[in-house]
């Protein structure tokens, strides 16, 4: 990191990686390595948010994100609110814009948005005092995701600097993807995509990456192996002919980890499809680190609010002066 990049984290919201300066990305990593240490502890739970309230608002299914924000906001000391979409007046034709002003009178200081319109945390964030964070929006962003990511392969492999990163699958359809190259290509990181041209188009080269067809040639010489889902429930054509021809050309097995340097980690975002991304026996290798990407995703969650809150407490002081 660059002396000039040492900047303090600021921003009210965190909405995407693309707008990050690699210096805020590592503090947010620093401060990760912090609160993972605190999750080892026998009490795991410290003040930053006492007497704030968080809202867990999410438009389309999660289990990883939403649990792991949640159990971050409550190891913070936060008050959570698990907003049901399924229950609310949403069911009735509320807009997003009146849902989240009628949470934010309720009193919300942090506002965790999955929505499927891509852009619908920026707009939020323009017209609500809470701080917003970017839970997935679309084909967009999924910024903790990449966070977590990084800070998973730091733990595994040490600093990211020169590391080679291939990204495989449906790069498309895929928020986590985006979010991914935008962090890596920030930090020093070779990223190469991987997967049938119908979902790695050439579109994504100006993102400062290579693109491979075939799994053999776009493996050599990689550090990480990231399998990305088939997320059949985005796909409007048939992009490929079949999960089995899926996993015949790009699908990870022992014998295809061999393609990749020795010492090459494993990772997925979850959830798995089981046999098409990658083989069972691949699933439970020790250089698998899909469970250990869940686990981390708490500490790196509860970096994001700590930062967040830092500056909030901050633009309180200015306002007040
Ligand atoms: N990785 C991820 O976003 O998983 P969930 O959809 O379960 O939150």
């Amino acid at each position: 990191m660059k002396t000039e990049e040492k900047i303090n984290f600021g921003h009210k919201d965190l909405l995407g990686i693309e707008n990050l300066t690699p210096g805020e990305i590592m503090q947010l990593l620093d401060a990760a390595v912090a609160f993972k240490g605190v999750l080892t502890r026998d009490v795991k739970k410290v003040p930053t948010l006492r007497g704030r309230t968080v809202v867990n608002l999410f438009y389309e299914n999660s289990t990883r994100t939403r649990t792991s924000f949640e159990l971050a906001a409550r190891r913070l000391s936060a008050e959570v609110l698990n907003f049901d979409v399924a229950t609310s007046s949403v069911k009735k034709g509320e807009v997003l814009y009146d849902t989240v002003e009628t949470i934010e009178a309720l009193g919300a200081d942090y506002i965790v948005l999955r929505n499927g319109n891509s852009g619908s945390p920026h707009f939020l964030a323009r017209s609500v005092k809470a701080s917003v964070i970017n839970a997935g929006d679309g084909l967009h962003e999924h910024p903790t995701q990449a966070l977590l990511d990084a800070f998973t392969i730091r733990e595994s492999l040490g600093d990211l600097k020169g590391l080679h990163v291939a990204l495989i699958g449906d790069i498309l359809h895929s928020r986590v993807a985006r979010s991914n190259i935008f962090l890596l290509t920030k930090l020093g990181v070779k990223v190469t995509l991987i997967g049938p041209p119908t979902l790695v188009p050439d579109d994504f080269r100006p993102l400062g990456v290579r693109i491979c067809h075939t799994l053999r040639e776009g493996l050599r010489d990689v550090d990480v192996i990231y399998l990305l889902r088939i997320q059949m429930e985005r796909q409007q054509t048939n992009l490929f002919p079949s999960l089995e021809e899926y996993r015949t050309l790009y699908g990870i097995n022992t014998e295809r980890l061999k393609w990749a340097k020795p010492d090459a980690i494993v990772m997925h975002p979850g959830p798995v499809n089981l046999g098409v991304e990658i083989s069972r026996d691949v699933m439970t290798m020790p250089q698998a680190k899909i469970l250990q990407q869940v686990t981390n995703g708490v500490a790196v969650r509860m970096a994001v609010f700590y930062l967040l809150q830092g500056v909030r407490e901050q633009n309180a002081k200015i306002a007040r002066t």
